[in-house]
């Protein structure tokens, strides 16, 4: 069996792509490029990689890779993708693809003339209780569904302050776009993906950048983001997003979708990572709350890829999906700006 070789670019997040490639038997991390000099030397000892790079042109330089992680501020996806692309490695980028559509648009033309893949982290589909009520879904189990609603919410969770992702020339917004992103994702794929019309946006700065200026470090992003979002085909959609807000619990991430013949509900349990599934229905004048249990979901995002790749099938969270998200995270933010609703399809 062939071993694809792989790279990550990026050490933080980066880690959980070394460990998802590590767990296939067919794939090996053979470089990994940070910056920071320490950290490439204690990840790289810790993962045993031999390849270590701060430079990332000269990794390229250097090895022959069949698939690379992107793993960085969110301003570097693209010309790492584009860069990957061109070495003639398949790309594995995180979430969100890229600072706005325009630019997901470069990286999926770059995947096409380079004739090959691109997958975006949509990790949160990777789970038990998502990829159970997805094979639920697939059946038709919800009849047409007409309507949803879908959140990440954190009582109080700032990714510091002074950092990358709330400095917007380099995230490209705040929460909407590191945490909306999946949940929007989530949403979307469990119904493969409807083509989105409208977006109506609202974007608040009421507790980050006043608690920056305090202590005198850059804040230029929201904290707090809803939306709703219309679809071609008559859905609607409401979408919240949040580092910090007045609420109950540390965390909230929840995403209910109602058809005509039953709903779904998929979230996370006690305000923390883990998370549960379940399909509410009437049937026989009886009400039914099915809970998942159990499930067939991927050991990861990496060993799907890699699994996909090696075998010549479709994965899924596509570069066409991450598109799509893209525009939607647009036209919130340009909504917000506008005062009004933004048509993006
Ligand atoms: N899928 C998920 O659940 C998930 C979770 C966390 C973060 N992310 C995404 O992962 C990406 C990274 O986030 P993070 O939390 O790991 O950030 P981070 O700041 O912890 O790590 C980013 C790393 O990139 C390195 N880096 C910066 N510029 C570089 C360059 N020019 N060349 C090489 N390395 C460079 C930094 O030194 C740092 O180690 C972001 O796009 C974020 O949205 C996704």
């Amino acid at each position: 069996m062939t071993t694809l070789k792989c790279a990550v670019i990026g050490l933080g997040m980066g880690q959980s792509h070394i460990r998802g490639y590590q767990g296939h038997p067919d794939a090996e991390v053979v470089a990994i490029a940070d910056l920071n000099e320490e950290l490439l030397k204690s990840k790289g000892d810790e993962f045993g990689i031999p390849g270590r790079y701060t430079s990332v042109d000269e990794m390229f330089e250097k090895e022959k890779l069949d698939i690379v992680s992107i793993a960085t501020p969110n301003s570097l996806h693209k010309p790492f993708a584009l860069a990957a692309l061109a070495h003639g490695a398949h790309v594995l980028c995180e979430k969100p693809m890229a600072m706005n559509a325009e630019e997901a648009q470069e990286m999926l033309d770059a995947a096409e003339k380079a004739g090959k893949r691109i997958m975006i982290n949509f990790s949160f589909r990777f789970n038990d209780a998502s990829w159970g009520i997805k094979d639920q879904v697939k059946g038709g189990r919800l009849g047409d569904v007409y309507t949803g609603r879908t959140r990440w919410l954190r009582r109080d969770g700032f990714p510091g302050f002074g950092g990358w992702f709330g400095t917007k020339k380099l995230s490209g917004g705040g929460p909407l776009i590191d945490l909306g992103v999946h949940r929007i994702d989530l949403a979307l794929w469990l119904l493969d993906y409807p083509e989105p019309e409208w977006v109506l946006g609202r974007i608040h700065e009421r507790i980050g950048q006043p608690r920056a200026k305090e202590v005198g470090k850059t804040f230029d992003v929201e904290d707090y983001a809803s939306a709703m979002i219309t679809f071609k085909n008559g859905m609607t959609l409401q979408v919240e997003a949040s580092w910090a807000g007045h609420i109950q619990n540390k965390e909230d991430m929840e995403t209910t979708l109602i058809g005509t013949k039953a709903g779904l509900c998929q979230r996370n349990v006690q305000g923390g990572y883990g998370f549960e599934g379940f399909i509410f229905s009437t049937e026989n004048g009886c009400q039914l709350d099915v809970e998942m249990k159990g499930g067939s979901a991927p050991k990861s995002a990496q060993w799907h890829y890699v699994d996909s790749i090696l075998n010549d099938k479709p994965h899924v969270a596509t570069g066409a999906e991450g598109m799509t998200i893209m525009k939607i995270l647009d036209g919130i933010y340009q909504s917000a700006e506008k005062g009004e609703p933004i048509k993006i399809g």
